[in-house]
């Protein structure tokens, strides 16, 4: 063990993880954590863009509006760890929404998404927001992305709107992307990826033993030995 600060522990942890993320196929058949994540917003921000420019490296030109809802997946390898994301990309269609209030239960993390050239699908993510509050669990983590950030000489929100309504609202992330040229496209599922292991390691894998008094808050993160046995195969919904 180590002796730190659990402020320093949880910072060198993030850093360390940004150096070591290697992207895997989406077909990629073992992992060690598997987390559930929802893609939320209006309907033609990119959500399906976004989503399998992540996870397939594909962009779509023509737009097929989704029903109902889209299954995808995530890999990325975190310091020797893998990670796959279980991601739900939904419709922005008022019309199916009760069909996905069971994925904002199960979601540990909401991918809420607006487009950079759309005003109005950035003054929606307010409701989505409350959408999320009053669905999922309280711990959920909530990112936001700025999509179609390629269209810049088209661009009705700011960067800095979005930073205030991330800063206002608690929200953990925020980050504009383009599923088009995919700039930050694959970035925005990593660092959801590193958000929901470090919650992992802090709750379930990492114990900090307190030495000294409390002004000194030097902590031991004291890795707890798990059941092993937990690197599975994958499978569709698994
Ligand atoms: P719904 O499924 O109806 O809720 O829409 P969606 O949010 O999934 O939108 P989708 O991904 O289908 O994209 C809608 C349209 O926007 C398509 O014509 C895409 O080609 C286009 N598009 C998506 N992302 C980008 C982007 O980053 N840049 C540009 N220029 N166009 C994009
Ligand atoms: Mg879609």
């Amino acid at each position: 063990p180590f002796m730190t600060t659990r402020r320093d522990f949880l910072k060198q942890m993030g850093t360390a993880m940004a150096v070591k993320a290697v992207v895997l196929p989406d077909d990629y058949n073992q992992y060690d954590l598997s987390f559930k994540m929802i893609v939320i917003g209006d309907a033609g921000v990119g959500k399906s863009c976004l989503t399998s420019q992540a996870s397939k490296g594909i962009f779509e030109e023509s737009y097929s509006a989704t029903v109902g809802f889209e299954f995808l997946v995530f890999n990325v390898k975190l310091n020797e760890k893998v990670i796959k994301l279980q991601i739900w990309d939904t419709c922005g269609q008022e019309l199916y929404r009760s069909l996905i209030s069971s994925f904002y239960r199960n979601s540990s993390l909401a991918m809420m998404v607006y487009a950079i050239n759309n005003k109005e699908s950035f003054m929606h993510i307010e409701s989505w927001l409350k959408e999320v509050k009053l669905q999922s669990n309280p711990d959920i983590k909530v990112f936001l992305i700025g999509n179609k950030s390629d269209l810049e000489e088209e661009r009705q929100v700011t960067l800095e709107e979005a930073k205030t309504f991330k800063e206002e609202h608690g929200i953990h992330y925020f980050s504009e992307a383009s599923a088009k040229n995919g700039i930050n496209a694959k970035e925005v599922f990593i660092e959801a990826a590193k958000l929901l292991y470090l919650e992992h390691l802090k709750y379930k894998d990492v114990n900090f033993q307190k030495l000294g008094n409390d002004k000194n808050d030097v902590l031991i993160p004291v890795k707890v030995s798990k059941k092993n046995s937990n690197r599975k195969k994958g499978g569709c919904c698994g």
